[in-house]
């Protein structure tokens, strides 16, 4: 795949770059990342479309200079992050809109995505350098207790990944970690992304929107926060670890 040369870096990770090629967006993934997680990510997308969520058309799945890259037709308008950011006042109102569009999400379904359970096992079981057997086996036990749902979950659901078109409509990006599972899971990720943030008060103001709109209790999503920050900490992020170990350890192990 050719990259137009007015292209403009949206993002630089240490593991991708994120470029704005005028009518396409194209997320360059660095040389060591796996095939399977580049197509995995490009699937993620085309089956959160089948299931009918608004999301980027994707244009082309190849290389750039030897490394894999998605390319999705550019949505016009800014992130929710980007408009929280401009302007503070709106940030309530924005919160209503993210909560609904998280549930409207968790309404769809798609019966061939990856499930929620399976994933987080494998991810808690790949953290074993940081959390030793007995609490990964508490973990799994604990997650294997959990309620099963079939609610398509994006995984990452954050205000960053939230595309906001001049009319008003909202288009969702970024579905690499996206699975069929709990929303409330979800909805723990979420609140552990404010949290991480150092958004504590906000992140607050997430958690009881998302369970009033929900119907659901604070506690019912409080339960996945140990199993999901586990889960996270197989991604091996050292600036998270701290972070992720608390909330490991919130857990009463009995
Ligand atoms: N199709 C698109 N149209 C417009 N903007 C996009 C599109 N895809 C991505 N973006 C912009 O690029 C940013 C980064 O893209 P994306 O969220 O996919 O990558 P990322 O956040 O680096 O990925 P990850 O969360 O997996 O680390 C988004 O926050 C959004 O601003
Ligand atoms: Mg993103």
């Amino acid at each position: 795949m050719e990259l137009s040369k007015d292209k403009k870096v949206i993002v630089e990770r240490g593991n991708k770059v994120v470029y704005d090629c005028g009518d396409t967006v194209v997320k360059v993934f660095n040389t060591h990342k796996p095939a399977a997680d580049i197509f995995n990510e490009a699937l993620n997308l085309a089956r959160a479309k089948q299931a009918g969520i608004d999301v980027p058309e994707i244009v082309e799945v190849g290389k750039v200079d030897g490394a894999w890259a998605i390319s999705t037709e550019k949505v016009e308008g800014k992130t929710m992050r980007q408009i929280g950011d401009e302007d503070p006042s709106v940030r309530e109102d924005l919160l209503d809109q993210f909560v609904q569009l998280q549930l409207d999400i968790h309404a769809h379904r798609s019966p061939l995505m990856s499930r929620q359970k399976d994933k987080y096992s494998r991810m808690i079981n790949a953290a074993s350098e940081v959390l030793g057997d007995s609490i990964r086996y508490e973990l799994l036990m604990r997650l294997d207790g959990m309620k099963n749902h079939v609610k398509i979950c994006h995984g990452d659901f954050v205000p960053s990944n939230v595309i906001v078109r001049p009319d008003g409509s909202l288009c969702v990006c970024d579905w690499a970690h996206a699975t069929q599972g709990n929303g409330a899971a979800d909805c723990a990720i979420s609140y552990l992304h404010f949290r991480m943030r150092g958004a504590d008060e906000f992140a607050e103001n997430y958690l009881n929107a998302y369970c009033k709109a929900q119907g659901c209790t604070k506690e019912y999503v409080q339960n996945w926060l140990s199993i999901v920050a586990a889960a996270e900490l197989s991604r091996g992020r050292v600036v998270e670890k701290d972070f992720l170990l608390q909330w490991v350890d919130v857990v009463d192990f009995e």
